[in-house]
């Protein structure tokens, strides 16, 4: 599970975070919401320990983790048990510990192959040539688009299938947390749609999901549970259908796809939420 506490993040004068507290568990979906200038990519580039590539200084508080499975035994009596401090690490390292970030904008190499392009995001894995040719056919497995383009420079990919790339790449290093920056970007609706519902089967497979989006709609109905983030600071948190049910995500972040949402979730008063004043 992943845990942020309190966290302050500053570029020079602008404070990004002002006190973010979130929480990842093992083998789930979390969204966070926000609007530009949130603070969203703010919060996975201090995760990832790409903050500083951005002169991004974190001035408080910390950054937890632990890889799914590790000290089972101790989880059961305290949550905390097997918590590793990772705000200080650098972005090979926090790689090393399971986390691994698809950067908004996608940031392939356009003039590489797809192939090229999945292989770059395997290299600094220690796994063995066999080890990465198998997580590579379970790529793409969850993209065949991917296998049928393999040769094809990744500047002629369509956006949609260049964010299936950036996420496959982010997939060849094995993660046992993936940090997604905003992946339906400039998408058409029914390949966000698609996008919703590969987060999921990558969840399936095992791995955590962080999913930043604007587009709310599709991160409330993959994440279990979800946050709204606005100049800095958490406002709402909750699971992710009570959520969909507040005016202020309605308002601020659904738009016409409120009515789908909210007709699918489960009927029930919003006791679960937690609203943060101040
Ligand atoms: N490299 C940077 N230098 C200075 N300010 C930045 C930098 N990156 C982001 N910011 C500022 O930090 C705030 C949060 O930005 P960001 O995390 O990119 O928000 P979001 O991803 O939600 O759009 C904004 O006010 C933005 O202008
Ligand atoms: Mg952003």
């Amino acid at each position: 599970m992943l845990k942020v506490d309190n966290l302050v993040v500053r570029y020079g004068a602008v404070e990004a975070l002002k006190g973010v507290s979130l929480e990842v568990p093992d083998n789930s979906v979390v969204a966070v919401l926000g609007s530009n200038g949130a603070g969203k990519s703010t919060l996975l580039r201090a995760i990832s320990g790409t903050h500083r590539l951005h002169r991004g200084r974190i001035e408080q508080g910390s950054i937890s983790y632990r890889a799914a499975g590790q000290n089972a035994a101790d989880e059961q009596n305290d949550q905390n048990a097997g918590l590793i401090r990772i705000d200080k690490l650098d972005p090979a390292k926090t790689v090393g510990r399971g986390i691994v970030q698809s950067p908004e904008g996608r940031r392939i190499f356009g003039r590489l192959t797809v192939d090229e392009n999945l292989r770059a995001g395997g290299m600094n894995s220690s796994a063995t040539k066999s080890a990465r040719t198998e997580t590579r056919e379970r790529v793409f497995t969850l993209f065949p688009i991917l296998a049928q383009r393999r040769g094809q420079r990744a500047s002629l990919l369509s956006g949609g299938e260049q964010q299936m790339l950036a996420m496959g790449r982010a997939l060849m290093a094995s993660p046992s947390l993936l940090l997604l920056d905003e992946p339906s970007l400039g998408l058409a609706p029914q390949i966000v749609e698609q996008i919703g519902e590969i987060v999921l089967e990558i969840n399936g497979m095992g791995t955590s999901v962080l999913l930043v989006e604007q587009n709310a709609s599709m991160a409330l109905r993959v994440a279990q549970h979800a946050h709204v983030l606005e100049v800095g600071k958490v406002s709402l948190s909750g699971p992710a259908d009570e959520l969909a049910k507040t005016d202020q995500v309605r308002d601020l972040y659904l738009g016409h796809g409120a009515e789908e949402i909210s007709g699918s979730a489960a009927v029930g008063r919003s006791q679960h939420l937690t609203r943060w004043t101040g």
